[in-house]
């Protein structure tokens, strides 16, 4: 059975306590991961892990080191799931609340994981565009996660499946939880890995597929108006995939050649790791 791993212990999910003053839940002051596993194994965790690391340094916390290494950890609370996300969460620790913290704190270490099942063959994304209103530190993968949630909720209540963040009015950055991707003339364009965006460990293979595959790829910004002309524009994260876009803002696009052959490369990439 699918466990949960808590500072240390293994335990039910739905028995895992934390405290009310943990930093996590009173500041997101904390890092995140999210793996997919396929056919049981987890895809890429070294470089998840790798990320986590940055991140944790980029909020000024040391990697912690639990016993037996996270990667063992992982394995030990998928408990036999074939297809699962894992949810891996640091966060500072708990302390009486203020902002300002010590650096004795005992990191809170929480892992666990759910089942899932990958897009279904021919699903396509809508998107609609909300401004891009986050702080400086997207690449940080931290649980401060409001602005995010605000954007895919604002997405939700109007039928759309996904939030494009503009900034200023003007260019495009990122998915509410995913990468985005325009396709043009042969050329696969993406915001580049800036402060601006999450580098999505998704967006790394699909560059890579795509240089592959004979495209040319262009890491910058891009304009609203750039997407809205595009032929193609696709997003990407560890739980969508390769997800072609049909829509943004009520535009329609087809689903186009190029997001179907990185779905496809995706997916034997998978296969073959
Ligand atoms: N989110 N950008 C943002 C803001 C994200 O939250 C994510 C992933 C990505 C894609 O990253 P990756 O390819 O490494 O999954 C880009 C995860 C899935 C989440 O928060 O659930």
């Amino acid at each position: 059975m699918a466990e949960l791993y808590l500072n240390g212990e293994y335990l039910a999910i739905e028995s895992g306590r934390v405290s009310v003053e943990d930093r996590g839940f009173q500041f997101g002051d904390g890092g995140y991961e999210v793996v997919r596993v396929y056919r049981g194994e987890p895809f890429r965790m070294k470089e998840h892990l790798e990320r986590l690391r940055r991140t944790l340094a980029g909020i000024d916390m040391a990697m912690p080191q639990p016993a037996g290494g996270f990667e063992a950890i992982c394995r030990r609370v998928l408990g036999g799931l074939q297809e699962a996300t894992i949810y891996l969460q640091v966060s500072r620790g708990a302390a009486p609340r203020t902002h300002g913290w010590s650096d004795d704190l005992r990191p809170t270490i929480a892992a666990y994981a759910r089942a899932c099942s990958a897009p279904a063959p021919g699903s396509a994304y809508s998107l609609i565009t909300v401004p891009d209103d986050r702080w400086g530190r997207c690449h940080l993968k931290t649980t401060c996660l409001l602005a995010n949630v605000l954007a895919k909720q604002t997405a939700k209540k109007s039928g759309a499946d996904e939030a494009l963040f503009v900034r200023d009015g003007r260019m495009v950055t990122e998915g509410g939880s995913s990468n985005a991707f325009l396709v043009r003339d042969g050329r696969v364009v993406t915001h580049p890995a800036t402060n601006l965006i999450l580098d999505g460990i998704t967006r790394r293979a699909v560059i890579e597929l795509a240089r592959a595959a004979g495209f040319r790829v262009e890491e910058r910004p891009f304009t609203l108006a750039e997407a809205l002309e595009a032929p193609e524009f696709f997003m990407t994260s560890t739980t969508i995939e390769v997800m072609p876009v049909i829509r943004i803002d009520g535009r329609a696009i087809a689903p186009g050649p190029v997001a179907a052959r990185l779905r496809a490369d995706y997916a034997k990439l998978v296969g073959r790791e």
